[in-house]
């Protein structure tokens, strides 16, 4: 039975004192000030999960997205030599916002406003009456953002990265160009609005303290006499980046038979025969500031929380498949994981809206976590070192 017949060994209590013991201060979870720093400290400074490279399948494609912590619009395409590009989504002779379509497939774009007009590649080509301007076509190129695809996922950096990502995550690289989702054709994707911090919010999904609690009937199977509370096996750092091993219950009940039937179907898919190695089914990797992602054999999931304002957040959840549904029983089983997947986040929303609202009352300077909250200490440490940074290099003190 392999490591099934292993007993569950928790993290011990002192394996992580290296990340602090302390309590934590409650601000940064949800004071303005701090947040207007977050905006510049960290997600200027970072790599950021923006798309897939299944929604530009062909050379032309391309996607609009908002990047509201940065009051940013962004243009991916897919030029005509198959390079993934990002770009600010702004002309550059006035800056009106180029394109409105948040996808589509072209080969230029067209500014409403006068008319210049821009190839996949960024380069301006054309602009009515160019020869009154004083400057060069060369230099009208739309603004370009560093971007890179690993494992399928397209990430941009708003900032001057000091490394690239692949560099940057080192080993979690290569664990990503292996899951699953980097064969991914097509998603199911779930997006919601949520009142509350951007990390209270991405904190809930890292950790299991609260399954047994706010998941009473999707825990117990999860949930055994020696892991009560569904613990994983084991955390792991790398830079600003984490990662965890979720544990498998091996006296897990057989599922109810709608979800049997789902799972068999799901499990029928290209993805689960044969592209899913024994060794990335519990891999959960979240890649600071705001993404993580995990597969198993018939869910490939991805979790990216958007910050808005320092009470307000914007989540999309993403299911990633291989192949289109090719019968009425994979189409099943793929409304049936997705259903699952929001009934389990509804019964999330309402605590971490309370949570939010309780810190925002300003009447707790400390809050505190445990050894199996590790990820949620390690998110707050990177930011509060990165924000800490930040301050000392602007001339004039927040606080
Ligand atoms: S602002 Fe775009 S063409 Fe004038
Ligand atoms: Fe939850």
């Amino acid at each position: 039975m392999g490591e099934c017949s292993v007993a569950f060994e928790p993290v011990g209590k002192d394996e992580l004192d290296w990340l602090g013991t302390g309590p934590v201060p409650a601000e940064p979870y949800f004071d303005n000030t701090w947040f207007e720093m977050e905006r510049e400290a960290v997600f200027r400074q970072s790599w950021m999960q923006i798309g897939h490279s299944c929604e530009l399948p062909e050379r032309g494609s391309f996607i609009r997205r908002e990047v509201e912590v940065l009051k940013a619009s962004v243009l991916v395409t897919r030029g005509k030599d198959g390079e993934i590009r990002a770009f600010h989504n702004v002309c550059t002779h006035r800056g009106t916002q180029l394109v409105d379509d948040g996808e589509g497939r072209r080969n230029t774009f067209s500014c409403p406003y006068h008319m210049w007009t821009f190839a996949l590649d960024g380069a301006l080509v054309s602009a009515p009456d160019f020869g009154s301007f004083h400057v060069s076509k060369e230099a009208c190129a739309l603004p370009r953002l560093y971007c890179e695809v690993i494992g399928g996922l397209i990430f941009v950096h708003f900032g001057e990265p000091e490394t690239s990502l692949r560099d940057e995550l080192g080993p979690l690289a290569e664990k990503l160009d292996g899951m699953p989702v980097g064969q991914a054709t097509t998603f199911s994707e779930y997006v919601y609005d949520i009142d509350a911090n951007w990390k209270l919010t991405f904190d809930n999904f890292q950790e299991n303290y609260h399954l047994r609690f706010i998941h009473p009937a999707a825990a117990k199977p999860v949930c055994s006499a020696d892991n009560p509370f569904g613990y994983p096996v084991s955390y792991g750092f790398h830079g600003a980046h984490r990662a965890q091993r979720i544990w498998t219950n091996p006296a897990m009940p057989p599922p109810a038979p709608i979800q049997g039937e789902a799972f068999r179907r799901g499990g029928a898919s290209a993805m689960a025969d044969g592209l899913l190695g024994a060794d990335t089914v519990k891999d959960y990797l979240a890649l600071f500031p705001n993404f993580f992602l995990f597969g198993s054999p018939v869910q490939h999931f991805s979790h990216m929380v958007m910050p808005i304002a320092p009470d307000r957040s914007r989540g999309v959840i993403r299911l990633y498949w291989v192949g289109e549904d090719e019968s009425a029983s994979e189409r099943f089983a793929r409304e049936y994981a997705m259903a699952t997947a929001r009934d389990v986040h509804a019964e999330d929303r309402s605590v971490i809206e309370r949570g939010h609202k309780g810190l925002a009352s300003g009447a707790l300077r400390h809050i505190h976590f445990q050894v199996q909250e590790s990820l949620c200490r390690h998110l707050f440490v990177e930011v509060d070192r990165k924000v800490r940074a930040y301050r000392g290099a602007t001339p004039e003190q927040v606080r």
